[in-house]
């Protein structure tokens, strides 16, 4: 398959950072931020003191900083000279900055330049406002997403609620209303829409969506089969999984149900197609694996940031989809990443209760699930695992290793008159509870 250079473009709001992600991810290729670029340089220009209106100063500083961007287990991380300003670049001040910056000329022709050199051999996505009419005009595909000014404001309140900040609808789309209007308006490189661009409207369009247009988009150009047309022997669910995910799935399958009888107890509750949390209780490392082999459809899984510290482990996890956590605090780029794969049609596997539970008493849910569950608007699906403690008294005894599944909790039964965060504590509590009728269940069986 040649490796593309693919542009997209739009207003904030419109679903890019989400969809370039997506697609660079499917497609294997680099995501490049520029909107990050921007960030840094204002937030260097900050710690530096240099006003935003002295372009000579701005200029020089865009010209001589070290910009890198860098994905590490599947999170991207932006680097000032040596220095990770992830999170810093993503402070309000700092995106005001960015928007004022991004006026200037010389910041903007240096700012080109490092895209360009960025992009130097194609397979990447780069995602911007003037990737496709500036930075790389000639890309192989270039797109344009938009979206009415409601839908915009709906999302972004939704990733604000997330992130702690109360803001109304009306007060976002006025914002909105003014970036707009900075960004289409400005002298140097305004926000249009390339030519020769794919213009998708994502007003009524899932992520999912308007990822798989980008990416049959490029498949058409690049001539790679869409997986749609595969497979027709396996199961759905099997059929999307990836090579090396569905190579281990089989195996454990075979050992797992052929070898040692595990069962597994109203798996149709797991829906297929679409985007679902499945919410397990947890007492032993054992349970991602055998969970993640009840379910016949590809998972992702949160798994705390400190497991990734070893290189060659923390890459083993990534590409079995575990998505690193900071458990210690309300981690917002974890839990939007999380959304964001539900939003995509994924299936994630959570442990409500945060960490296992030795005794194999059920603990109390943290809030994770439910704010996880409420932003992303998905199902959740209750399952109990059982045998996993003392797993290998269990292993040799057929039967005794077990998932049972529940009826799916509908994101529409959840109750947001008292807010989200009360609604988000609601779900997790009534989850666990239906976790722990689920066990009852088990044990009235056994
Ligand atoms: O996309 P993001 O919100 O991170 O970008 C921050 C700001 O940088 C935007 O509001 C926009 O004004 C500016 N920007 C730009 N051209 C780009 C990327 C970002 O003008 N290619």
């Amino acid at each position: 398959m040649t490796d593309l250079t693919v542009t997209i473009d739009g207003p904030a709001g419109s679903g890019k950072s989400t969809t370039a992600r997506l697609v660079a991810e499917r497609l294997g290729y680099r995501y490049i931020d520029s909107g990050a670029l921007y960030r840094a340089i204002a937030w260097k220009a900050m710690e530096k003191g240099i006003e935003f209106g002295n372009s000579a100063g701005l200029g020089e500083l865009a010209g001589r900083t070290r910009l890198r961007l860098e994905f590490v287990n599947g999170r991207q991380q932006v680097w000032v000279d040596d220095e990770d300003v992830t999170e810093k670049i993503r402070e309000p001040e700092v995106s005001g900055g960015a928007s004022s910056i991004a006026r200037d000329r010389r910041v903007r022709d240096a700012l080109t330049e490092i895209q360009r050199e960025m992009a130097v051999g194609g397979g990447v996505v780069l995602e911007g406002r003037d990737s496709g009419t500036v930075v790389l005009p000639s890309a192989g595909v270039k797109v344009f997403l938009t979206a009415s000014v409601r839908a915009r404001a709906k999302r972004r309140q939704r990733e604000l609620d997330l992130a702690g900040t109360e803001m109304s609808v009306e007060d976002v789309e006025r914002d909105l209303e003014r970036r707009d209007a900075q960004d289409s308006g400005r002298e140097h490189a305004p926000l249009r829409v390339p030519g020769g661009a794919l213009e998708i409207d994502t007003t009524d369009l899932s992520i999912e969506q308007q990822v798989q247009a980008v990416v049959d988009a490029v498949r058409s150009v690049t001539g790679f089969p869409s997986r749609s047309g595969k497979a027709r022997r396996l199961a759905p669910g099997v059929r999307q999984m990836r090579f090396l995910y569905r190579l281990i799935w089989r195996v454990l399958n075979f050992v797992g149900v052929a070898l040692v009888g595990f069962r597994v107890v109203a798996r149709d509750h797991v829906p297929w197609p679409g985007g679902c949390i499945v919410a397990c209780n947890h007492v032993s490392f054992w349970d991602p694996p055998i969970v993640g082999m009840a379910v016949r459809r590809e998972s992702h899984y949160l798994a705390k940031k400190q497991l990734f510290r070893n290189r060659f482990f923390g890459w083993f996890i990534s590409s079995l989809n575990a998505v690193p956590i900071d458990r210690e605090r309300i981690d917002r780029q974890g839990l939007k990443m999380a959304q964001d794969l539900l939003r995509s049609g994924c299936l994630l596997l959570v442990f409500p209760e945060g960490t296992r539970q030795k005794t194999g008493c059920l603990g109390k849910a943290l809030p994770g699930v439910g704010l996880i569950a409420v932003g992303a608007g998905v199902p959740v699906v209750p399952a109990y695992i059982s045998g996993t403690l003392g797993f290998w008294r269990n292993f040799f005894r057929r039967g005794r290793l077990c998932v049972r599944f529940g009826e799916a909790v509908s994101p529409g039964s959840v109750c947001m008159d008292q807010g989200r965060v009360a609604a988000a504590r609601w779900l997790s509590d009534h989850v666990m509870e239906r976790i722990g009728q689920l066990k009852s269940a088990a044990l009235g069986e056994s």
